[in-house]
């Protein structure tokens, strides 16, 4: 029987990457996507899911739901020089990103909790807002989730968005504050694992050349931008898979190896705004670690999996 997911996303290139894996993967089914600002203004990441939901075609088409448009507190940081000014590489539809949207996405992540009763995994691709927001409104509520995965933080790595911070946690530290700290069940898969794989150029024009169909030429073509991108400032050509990896990590658990930590967001600093710190001393009495923190991930095995469903 699939499990019941959630994918809550500021739908970017690697988060575009990430839905197509999830709604390729017949373990799961997805049962919504909410969208949150972050790599785009949330009315772009609402589009782009829209565009990405019609371009798949999922036998289950997944609700949508449109979420926050600002981070808790701070102002909105967006990512256009990694994910164009579009969210997808220049290659979302043209014409106004509002789109006439059913619910919340805050409704709809409590009401997805309650439905499934502890099944419910929720994998989170952008800054938590989203999620901060629902537990502020209904705690008892999103204590029914299964299991929340997190891509965000870096903790022995230097981070993407200044010296210290990663992406997501740098965009909205307060809304990571709440949900690291809320006890609720959450692996994170920081940029220490994201940034062990690398998906190279050459092998997206190899493979999407011997795949000529819609999603090929998307992934072709909406990756080009991420990919120069990455060229410019780390030097190769191609690009992480930051959100592919969470999913992965979300739909098949062994190919990461965790360790339990108490886990904390800086919300203060200026030079520090969103760097995330862990725990591990055992000695350390003062917070329970509750958060899993992934250290590594089996590179051929996601990698096999990633293309496999990828490239259907
Ligand atoms: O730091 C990488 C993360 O920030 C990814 O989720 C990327 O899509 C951006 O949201
Ligand atoms: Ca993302």
């Amino acid at each position: 029987m699939p499990r019941p997911f959630l994918l809550d996303t500021d739908a970017g290139v690697d988060d575009a990457l990430a839905i197509i894996l999830a709604l390729r993967s017949p373990e799961i089914s997805v049962r919504a996507i909410t969208t949150v600002a972050g790599n785009v203004e949330v009315g772009k990441c609402t589009r782009n899911v829209n565009y990405l939901v019609d371009l798949l075609q999922p036998p289950r088409r997944p609700e949508i739901a449109q979420g926050a448009a600002k981070p808790l507190k701070r102002a909105l940081v967006t990512a256009p020089e990694v994910h164009g000014k579009d969210g997808l590489g220049g290659v979302a539809p043209q014409g106004s990103p509002s789109l006439p949207v059913a619910k919340n996405a805050v409704d709809v992540i409590l009401e997805r909790c309650a439905l499934a009763e502890k099944k419910l995994t929720i994998v989170a691709l952008g800054p938590l807002t989203n999620l901060a927001l629902a537990w502020k409104k209904k705690p008892q509520v999103l204590r029914k989730v299964g299991k929340i995965v997190s891509m965000g933080g870096a903790f022995r790595v230097h981070g993407n968005t200044g010296p210290v911070a990663e992406f997501n946690y740098y965009v909205d530290p307060d809304a990571a504050h709440i949900v690291l700290n809320s006890g609720l069940p959450v692996t994170v898969i920081p940029l220490d694992v994201t940034e062990q794989v690398v998906l190279m150029r050459k092998e997206v024009e190899y493979r999407a050349k011997r795949r000529a169909s819609t999603v090929a030429r998307f992934i072709l073509s909406g990756t080009r931008h991420y990919m120069q991108y990455h060229r410019q400032t780390e030097g190769f050509s191609g690009g992480y898979l930051h959100d592919p990896i969470a999913v992965a990590a979300a739909v098949w658990p062994s190919i990461i190896e965790t360790k339990k930590a108490s886990v904390d967001v800086e919300t203060q600093g200026e030079l520090t705004r969103g760097m995330s710190v862990a725990e591990f001393r055992r000695h350390s009495s003062q917070r329970k670690p509750t958060v899993h923190l992934a250290t590594r991930i089996d590179r051929e095995i996601f990698l096999r999996l990633f293309h496999e469903r990828l490239w259907k």
